[in-house]
């Protein structure tokens, strides 16, 4: 089964930009290790990272029938997008949030996520581990 893992504005930069929050791995590395991992429990994985919101919601519409599961980071579209929340909405399966880092212990917009009304779980603050023990997850909640 596929996963789509989604990824919002400026991750293009992981690894490059503010390194003292984001760390050293970039978009690229999380792709290799969510798809060895998805290879040992049998999930496809497919990343995506578009810094225009239009393009990512035309992903979730496409995950409707390509796709088993949603990891998405939503970046700064987290704080602010309602028409994410409503792609999410309409998409069946399971979806998990990703923050990279703790958005909690960071400036208070970033306190608020509307992507959370629809996520089944969320992980803030685990770098970019947080993608793979999300993938980890998916593999559970699909099982
Ligand atoms: C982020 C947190 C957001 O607040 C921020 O706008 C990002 C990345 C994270 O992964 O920690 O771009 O989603």
């Amino acid at each position: 089964r596929r996963i789509y893992i989604l990824n919002g504005p400026n991750l293009n930069l992981l690894g490059k930009r503010q390194p003292e929050i984001y760390g050293h791995d970039t978009l690229a590395d999380v792709e290799r290790d969510c798809a060895a991992l998805g290879a040992e429990l049998g999930l496809e994985t497919a990343l995506f990272q578009s810094n225009h919101e239009g393009d990512i919601i035309d992903r979730i519409h496409e995950a409707r029938d390509q796709a088993a599961g949603i990891i998405i980071n939503p970046a700064a579209y987290t704080h602010t997008s309602v028409a994410i929340l409503d792609a999410l909405n309409a998409f069946d399966g399971p979806v998990l949030e990703v923050h990279i880092s703790n958005v909690h212990k960071r400036e208070s917009f970033r306190h608020h996520s509307y992507v959370s009304l629809r996520a089944d779980g969320v992980i803030a603050g685990f770098g970019v581990q947080g993608y793979t023990l999300a993938l980890r997850r998916m593999a559970t909640l699909l099982a």
